[in-house]
């Protein structure tokens, strides 16, 4: 399989764990895969532990789950849950990825609960033509070094690279592959059978980390999975077959994309530079890049913007702030009214995103570099 093989869900938009593709109707896409949306009820039930409610929860950006009131139920019996999320390592990170990252990294603070993220360097060589398993492996390593320039705490967060743990991984992974058979990944893929049989044992080692504390405690330990909505098929599967191997479903609590740069259609695709901010982009290119590419909501002039206002809705600028980088609701508010009335103009919201952006980034390149010399506090030794 190369990067452009597609597996169609809808005749407008296509969202599977390879691709994302058009303008995603997240209404029908909970539908399509049977997730509960996040309601105020559930809100509130999160907010009584949590005492705040998360940015992203708040304005919608975390918008669908399975399961969120099994894990506080257990939680409220004192039975403690694990998160766990993961990164197929197949190029440097961009700043679409931080988005179920950070939001992973409020839950562990808030719950004070263990969290294991897999990269996944095996899946990346499988399915993609154009890697070998030193280059994904390399990936591997340099975004595990922006997993912990968020700040985990070594104490509560394991990182596992698929293809050095395979000693912890096998043994779990070969009773959950004995349950799935080549018809139900097929028809959950849109595989077919020219696909690679590596491929095709995928998803049973994608299933692991969410049994990996049951199996070390000897007890079943509930699994709490943030992630961006693609990667939901593969838990869906999980959930079928791992009850039938005496686990708990692993529950999960799932996010929208943040839009690409030229317009706010799909996810952003790290291999594509003009579309998206890498962790490592100067902040020159930074400057650059929103200037040039990022959407505009705004008038073809300034005089009729001052006159009909732009549309945060559909501009770039205003939902990167939204989704990652301006958390205060107040701040976030006034730059939507005064773009809404025309009082601020197109150039002046990207000068603001920039300087959040550039802010970011400085901070995040200082502590990535520090966390090289970490790393070993995070790896799991097999
Ligand atoms: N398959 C994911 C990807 O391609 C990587 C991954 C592994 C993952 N385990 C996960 C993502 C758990 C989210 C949650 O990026």
């Amino acid at each position: 399989m190369n990067r452009e093989n597609t597996n169609q869900t809808s005749d407008e938009f296509v969202v599977t764990p390879w691709e994302v593709r058009g303008k995603v109707d997240y209404e029908k896409l909970m539908e399509q895969f049977g997730t509960e949306p996040i309601d105020q009820p559930l809100l509130e039930r999160i907010e009584k532990h949590t005492g705040e409610l998360h940015f992203m929860l708040r304005r919608g950006t975390f918008f669908t789950h399975r399961d969120m009131n099994f894990i506080l139920d257990e939680w409220e019996k004192g039975n403690k849950y694990h998160l766990y999320t993961g990164r197929g390592p197949s190029e440097q990170i961009h700043i679409g990825h931080l988005v179920p990252w950070v939001f992973t990294k409020w839950l562990q603070d808030k719950f004070n609960v263990k969290f294991i993220f897999q990269l996944t360097d095996d899946e990346k060589f499988v399915f993609y033509e154009d890697l070998d398993l030193d280059d994904t492996h390399s990936y591997a390593i340099e975004n595990a070094l922006d997993v912990i320039a968020l700040g985990f705490d070594h104490k509560k967060t394991e990182i596992i690279i698929d293809t050095d743990n395979a000693k912890t991984f096998y043994r779990i992974a070969l009773p959950i592959a004995k349950k799935i058979t080549f018809s139900t990944v097929k028809s959950s893929f849109g595989f077919d059978n020219s696909t690679n049989i590596g491929s095709i044992f995928y998803t049973s080692i994608q299933a692991v980390p969410a049994v990996l504390e049951s199996v070390r405690q000897g007890k079943n330990v509930p699994c709490l999975i943030p992630h961006a909505i693609d990667q939901d098929p593969h838990f869906r599967l999980a959930r079928d077959v791992l009850p039938r191997l005496g686990y708990y479903k692993p529950a999960s609590i799932q996010c929208s994309f943040l839009p690409a740069l030229g317009g706010p259609q799909g996810k952003m695709s790290a291999s594509d530079p003009t579309q998206t901010v890498y962790v490592t982009d100067t902040p020159q290119t930074v400057k650059k890049k929103i200037t040039k590419y990022a959407f505009s909501g705004g008038q073809m002039s300034v005089a009729e913007h001052r006159k009909k206002g732009g549309n945060p809705d559909i501009d770039v600028s205003f939902q990167w702030l939204k989704i990652l980088f301006e958390p205060n609701d107040k701040k976030l508010d006034k730059l939507e009214e005064d773009y809404r009335n025309g009082d601020l103009l197109t150039g002046e919201l990207k000068a603001i995103l920039i300087d959040k952006i550039n802010n970011f980034l400085e901070n995040h390149r200082a502590e990535r570099e520090k966390a090289r010399d970490r790393l070993d506090q995070y790896l799991i030794q097999d």
